[in-house]
């Protein structure tokens, strides 16, 4: 069998590992991002290709390629990572197949991050033999992957598919991306921590204590347990990033007219429950013909799909 050095860089960690042809993974560790400079993920990369190569070399397994998917903008042709994410320090501008010329002689692939989700989900995982898909990755951000009559969308140069960054709302709040009202900013790990922030900052200090001394310190996973004890502050943040994922994937399903959505990252796998509440508002608000029959499902390969998707675009096929 073939097998493939996979690495996926998100904006809190980094999964690399060795992954066959039919979506195995065999070998496989996580990193956190580190957040100083680029080198330092240069570096990673450099040091977990060559420990790889020669793990793969003790016991002969034949790797055919480094596949890497990656927050951020990619030209996934010259496989340059363009204007990183603002979500991974200093990730800018950086020449990723010239960076590991001297660790590797095999084929460099690269491609952001979402998109290597989509390949995964579209070749092995609930998108197999669907023509038409949206994949939604929850996470430190929000990214985004479409199959369209078979094939990827990747525009240009590779910079299409930045689902997370459509705008629900023109008076909402700054987005990193320079935009306002992303969907990344309200249904985001970080959006929901940030949307949580601004709420306890506006509640008195008596009330806000009832939630956490550092407001400062908190992430989503809070906010989502908050919302299921009922507290109500925490129960608007999350109605409000459930409304702002129902409207955006409304957009998307006017735009594409898939037959599916697939939802990944930590966020969507750790819960589920989401995805229903999103299904209901979509049939509701959106154009029935459009939105009838849109099913939505949570990743088939679970955590690994961005792995798996990294390692896979050697042998992806399109139509
Ligand atoms: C970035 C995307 C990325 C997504 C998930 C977003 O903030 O703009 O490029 O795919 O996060 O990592
Ligand atoms: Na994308
Ligand atoms: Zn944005």
């Amino acid at each position: 069998m073939e097998y493939s050095i996979g690495i996926d860089i998100g904006g809190t960690k980094i999964a690399t590992g060795i992954v066959g042809q039919q979506g195995n993974v065999r070998y496989k560790r996580i990193h956190p991002t580190p957040n100083s400079t680029n080198r330092e993920i240069v570096d990673l990369l450099k040091q977990t290709v060559s420990e790889y190569m020669k793990l793969a070399t003790e016991e002969n397994i034949n790797l055919v390629s480094v596949g890497i998917g990656s927050a951020g903008q990619i030209d996934y042709k010259n496989g340059r990572i363009l204007s990183g994410t603002v979500n991974i320090k200093d990730w800018n501008n950086i020449d990723i197949r010239e960076s590991l010329s001297h660790t590797t002689n095999l084929p460099i692939y690269l491609d952001n991050d979402a998109n290597t989700f989509a390949i995964a989900e579209h070749q092995l995982g609930s998108g197999k033999g669907v023509d038409d898909l949206v994949c939604l990755t929850l996470g430190t951000g929000i990214g985004g992957g479409i199959v369209s009559d078979g094939n990827v969308i990747r525009g240009k140069w590779g910079g299409a598919a930045e689902l997370g960054h459509m705008s629900v709302n023109f008076n909402g709040p700054d987005c990193n991306c320079g935009s306002k009202g992303c969907i990344e900013t309200y249904a985001s790990g970080t959006g929901i921590a940030n949307r949580m922030r601004e709420k306890l900052n506006s509640i008195d200090a008596g009330k806000r204590i009832s939630y956490t001394e550092h407001p400062d310190m908190l992430t989503s996973k809070e906010v989502f347990e908050w919302n299921k004890t009922g507290l109500p502050e925490a129960k608007e943040v999350i109605d409000q990033a459930i409304t702002a994922l129902s409207f955006g994937i409304v957009n998307m399903i006017h735009t594409f007219n898939p037959s599916l959505i697939i939802f990944g990252g930590g966020l969507a796998e750790a819960n589920r429950w989401l995805i229903e509440e999103v299904q209901n508002k979509v049939n509701a608000i959106g154009m029935p013909s459009l939105v009838k029959g849109v099913e939505m499902k949570v990743s088939k390969l679970g955590y690994d799909t961005g792995l798996i998707g990294a390692a896979y675009q050697v042998w992806a096929t399109s139509k």
